[in-house]
Parts: C-alpha cells; structure tokens; sequence
C-alpha cells in the first residue's frame, strides 16, 4: 500500500468501512458502535474513549501489513493487550459457537459418514485455538503487564516470539476440505458456513498480524530500554 493510502484521522469510519468489510470486527472488539454517520475517525475514537493512534495502528496494519511501534507507550500497550483479550473472548464465545452451529445445520443427512468427521475436524480445532489462547492469557500477557510495571521476570518476548504459530491454518484446511470435496443438494447452508468460516479465517490471520506485528516489537522495545 502507498503512502496515500494509509487512513488517517481525517478518514471517515464508514468510508474506512466500505474500503475493507474486515476491519468491522476490530471496530465492534475497539467498542465503537455502529451508526458511525458521516463523521471522522478521530471523532468517532474520541467520543468511543478509544485511542486514535492505536486504533489507526490496527487498522493500517491489516490494510497494509505494516506498522510503526516506535511512538507506542507502556500505556498502548496495555491497550492492546486488552484488546487481543477481547478479541480471545470474540472467538471463542461468539464466532465458534456460530460457525459450529451453521455448519452442523448445513451438513447434508446423506453423508452420515463423512459428517461425523467434519464436526469432529472443527471441535478438534476449536481445542487447539483454546490451548494457543490460554497459553496468552495465562503467560504472555501476566508478562506484559509485570514488565510495564517494572517488576521482573525470567520471560521474554522472543520466547513467544519463537514459539507463536499460526492458528488460522487448520481453519484453512478444513475450509478446503469442504470446498473441493463435500457435494451437497442443498448448498445454501453450506455457503453461508463456508463464508463464516472465510471471515473468521481473516480476522484470526489479522489477529495474529497483531501479535507479531505490534505487541512482539513493542514488547521488545521495552525489555531493550530497561
Ligand atoms: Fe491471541
Ligand atoms: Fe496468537
């Protein structure tokens, strides 16, 4: 993405909106509510009490997989690990639970033996980003918040680093699996599952951008200063 395509302040929410349909979940996970009019970015984040400067640090970077910590403060990043808190708790309690349901209602009755499977394929998944979540929760982000606090610790930041891999990718499996080989005669269903899954896939690949992108570097800004 050039230079003149980064969204600033001065862009308003619902062009940013119309730009890329994607960035609607990290609007809801921000708290900004829809009905977002015609006004600017800094506006909308000022009367939301969101950030502006992270909010556009999030957003740049999913549009275009670029982002600058240099400025973030111990105060941001605080934030931000709210935020993929808030985006852990997204996941699992809200778009799992859809996605299961609409892909059971969309399994075709006569493949008694291949639906078992599928179900089993996302359930086994499901436990799998469970694991890679609470691992954040219970180790990376106790770390964060003890080191903004001063406090040591034998962790860092290159540990996850090292360790952080890819959840979106047996989502993407089990998206092709579907895709190339499940014929069904009422495919309907089947679509709408298959986009949910399409979407989730996305906002977990932004999710991780996240991490990688902005909470890694940023984490490892503070450990170089103390
Ligand atoms: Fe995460
Ligand atoms: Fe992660």
């Amino acid at each position: 993405m050039s230079l003149k395509n980064i969204i600033t302040e001065h862009d308003t929410m619902a062009d940013l909106i119309r730009q890329d349909y994607n960035i609607l979940p990290v609007i809801s996970r921000f708290g900004i509510p829809l009905g977002v009019g015609n006004k600017d970015i800094a506006h909308i984040c000022n009367q939301a009490g969101v950030n502006t400067k992270l909010f556009l640090m999030v957003v740049n970077l999913i549009l275009s997989s670029h982002a600058d910590v240099s400025d973030i403060i111990d105060d941001d990043v605080l934030k931000i690990v709210d935020f993929l808190h808030n985006s852990h708790t997204y996941f699992l309690d809200y778009k799992f639970p859809h996605i299961r349901q609409n892909l059971q209602n969309a399994l075709d009755p006569t493949h008694v033996d291949i639906n078992p499977a599928i179900m089993q394929f996302f359930d086994d998944y499901v436990e799998q980003v469970k694991l890679h979540f609470a691992y954040e929760e219970n180790t990376v982000f106790p770390y964060v918040r003890s080191l903004v606090k001063g406090e040591n610790s034998n962790y860092n930041i290159g540990i996850f680093r090292k360790h952080h891999d890819e959840v979106a990718d047996r989502l993407t499996e089990l998206k092709n699996i579907i895709l190339l080989y499940y014929t069904t005669t009422t495919p309907d269903k089947m679509y709408d599952a298959l986009v949910d899954i399409f979407n989730c896939e996305a906002d977990l690949e932004s999710h991780a951008q996240i991490e990688n992108n902005i909470l890694v570097p940023a984490i490892a800004n503070i450990e170089n200063r103390g």
